[in-house]
């Protein structure tokens, strides 16, 4: 899939850990002028092979085309390299795709303001090797004018690239929640498979069972959503009381085994939180009340 060198736009990126070489990797794949800069040495070693143009000092990198993407570490790191890089990002499109908070990427992009440098936020959700192909999913948020001028240079990182609204911290919001579904659901499953291994059940016996239970998720994702958006919670079906005594049927079984259940007591306490409010013959997505505070921590 290498497109004709000559249609394609400079881009410039800061920062070739893991993912800021696959980003370069697949700038180079995709036919784009690419110049990259990176604080130790050594790491552009491939990409220069492959045609990458290996700039001295970040300054010169930036100042090789309209567009720079950065990927480091996190926002310390990105700052520590772009704030005294302001002079020459002024006028040109910087697109951070460092993970961090939402609120580091505000911070960011008030800089960026102030500096004149059109800002937009992103945030990678997919590994290494899937950048660059159809199913890669970056999230992106912030200058909307700027992420439409460069969305064909950055459609060669990925497939996938919402552009999710003029709140840079938006895309952070998108990536962190997505990852609290990733860790609890991990979480949780190993588990499940700790209280299996108790009972003397071997992991290959109980995954089949396990991937039942994921296949019963999308649905319920569209249902949660549904109902928090129209804040009832029906539980006809299925009511929060029966479900919360499940739950210590669960927690019950698995602290018997000497099972590291704190995960499911978190859920718990939420849920009697939730009982006590009298949310019982409601739905168990009636938890989500008792879950946010507009009260920052
Ligand atoms: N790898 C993945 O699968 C993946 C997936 C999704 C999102 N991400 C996100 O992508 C970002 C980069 O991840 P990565 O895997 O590429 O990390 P990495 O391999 O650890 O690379 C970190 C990069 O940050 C640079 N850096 C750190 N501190 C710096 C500083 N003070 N000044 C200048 N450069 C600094 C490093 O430069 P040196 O080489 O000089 O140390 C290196 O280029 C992270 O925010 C990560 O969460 C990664």
């Amino acid at each position: 899939m290498h497109a004709s060198t000559s249609a394609q736009a400079p881009v410039t990126v800061l920062g070739l850990g893991a993912m800021g070489q696959a980003l370069a990797a697949a700038l180079l794949d995709g036919g784009h002028p690419t110049t990259v800069w990176n604080r130790s040495a050594g790491k552009d070693e491939e990409l220069v092979a492959k045609g990458a143009r290996r700039a001295a000092t970040a300054a010169e990198a930036v100042a090789a085309g309209p567009l720079t993407v950065v990927c480091m570490t996190d926002y310390d790191a990105s700052q520590a390299v772009l704030e005294p890089l302001a002079d020459t990002l002024r006028g040109r499109t910087l697109v951070n795709l460092t993970s961090d908070t939402p609120e580091r990427a505000r911070e960011a992009a008030r800089w960026a303001a102030e500096a004149g440098i059109d800002y937009v936020d992103g945030s990678i959700m997919v590994p290494t090797p899937v950048i660059g192909l159809p199913d890669a999913l970056i999230l992106f948020s912030g200058t909307r004018s700027a992420f439409e001028a460069h969305e064909p240079s950055l459609r060669a990182l990925a497939g996938n690239l919402p552009f999710l609204g003029t709140d840079p911290g938006l895309a952070a919001v998108y990536d962190l929640a997505m990852l609290n579904i990733f860790y609890s659901a991990y979480g949780g499953l190993l588990r499940s498979f700790a209280m299996a291994a108790a009972e003397g059940v071997t992991a290959a016996d109980f995954a089949p069972f396990a991937l039942e239970i994921g296949k019963i998720m999308p649905p319920i994702i569209e249902g949660i959503a549904t109902d928090i958006d129209a804040r009832t919670y029906p539980g006809a079906q299925a009511n929060l009381a029966m479900m919360a005594a499940g739950v210590e049927h669960v927690l019950h079984a698995g602290r018997a085994k000497g099972v590291d259940m704190t995960g499911l007591e978190a859920v718990k306490a939420s849920a009697d939180r939730a009982l006590a409010k009298g949310f019982g013959e409601q739905g168990f997505t009636s938890i989500f009340e008792v879950m946010r505070t507009d009260e920052p921590a």
